[in-house]
């Protein structure tokens, strides 16, 4: 703000603007917040706590209004002292700042229990980066759906692609090349499933009559891929709109009743399963 009057002004901080999961978020955004009047600062911080501190310096010099962010490092401690209104997306980082995000492991758990359900008998993970809690959540929805349903062996199943689908690639045609039972793929996010479909198809296995496959954040190219992704869906475009609502009732001073809105995810059934 400048001088307690309002530049109209908003930050975005996303870790990784190649990931198609944040340019949709970020167009909801800004498609929101200019219907209010307001422009928006895109910040790619790599998800490296330094930049995003250094961004929100250089945002505050701006004079915004406030800030949404994507982050797992920014601690609730420092950042409230930061004196702007904040909210966090994607990646809840304690009660104190409010968050727009979906539960990640209930997710998971049903995305799993889909592909036992379409008749897999060996289900592997393809896990985002362990360090950023929804990927973990990721993780621990896959083994509380392999553990309800009593699955063997599963440990050596489970593989990182840190959100990235050249290292999902390379990791699951070693995993395919060396287990030739794996009949099912619960990758931890879209672009990851697009390096596991690749990987499949080098490996020699046929979607989804050898190996069926379900990603997780439902972006566009899921649609685009061949076959067509079956997906863990979250409601991207509604999420980053909420996340706006909540940033403008802060910023405006409006009475502030929500703090944490959760949304529900489903599943989008296409072609990569039976
Ligand atoms: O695609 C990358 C992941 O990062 C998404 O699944 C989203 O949840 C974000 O945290």
């Amino acid at each position: 703000s400048l001088y307690n009057k309002k530049s109209y002004t908003i930050g975005l901080i996303v870790p990784d603007i190649m990931n198609p999961f944040f340019p949709e978020l970020a167009r909801s955004i800004e498609d929101e917040m200019n219907v209010h009047g307001y422009t928006v600062i895109l910040c790619n911080s790599d998800a490296d706590a330094k930049k995003e501190e250094h961004y929100l310096d250089i945002l505050k010099q701006k004079y915004v209004d406030g800030v949404i962010f994507v982050s797992h490092t920014l601690k609730q401690e420092s950042i409230k002292e930061w004196g702007l209104p904040l909210v966090a997306l994607d990646r809840p980082i304690g009660e104190d700042i409010p968050s727009v995000s979906v539960d990640n492991r209930k997710a998971a758990r049903t995305a799993v229990e889909y592909l036992i359900n379409k008749g897999c008998q060996s289900i592997a993970h393809i896990c985002g980066p362990s360090f950023i809690p929804n990927a973990n959540e990721r993780y621990l929805g896959y083994l509380d759906a392999m553990q309800n349903t009593n699955q063997k062996n599963y440990e050596e199943l489970i593989i990182n692609g840190y959100y990235q689908w050249k290292e999902a690639e390379k990791s699951t045609y070693t995993l395919l090349k060396n287990n030739d039972s794996i009949d099912g793929i619960f990758a931890g996010n879209d672009i990851m499933a697009l390096g596991v479909m690749k990987a499949a198809e080098a490996a020699g296995r046929k979607i989804p009559k050898d190996l069926q496959i379900i990603g997780f954040d439902g972006v566009q190219i899921s649609e685009m891929l061949n076959p067509e992704l079956t997906t863990m869906a979250q409601p991207i475009y509604e999420m980053g709109t909420k996340a706006c609502e909540m940033l403008l009732e802060r910023i405006e001073g409006n009475q502030v009743l929500e703090t944490m809105s959760c949304f529900e995810t489903r599943i989008i059934e296409r072609s990569s399963t039976l």
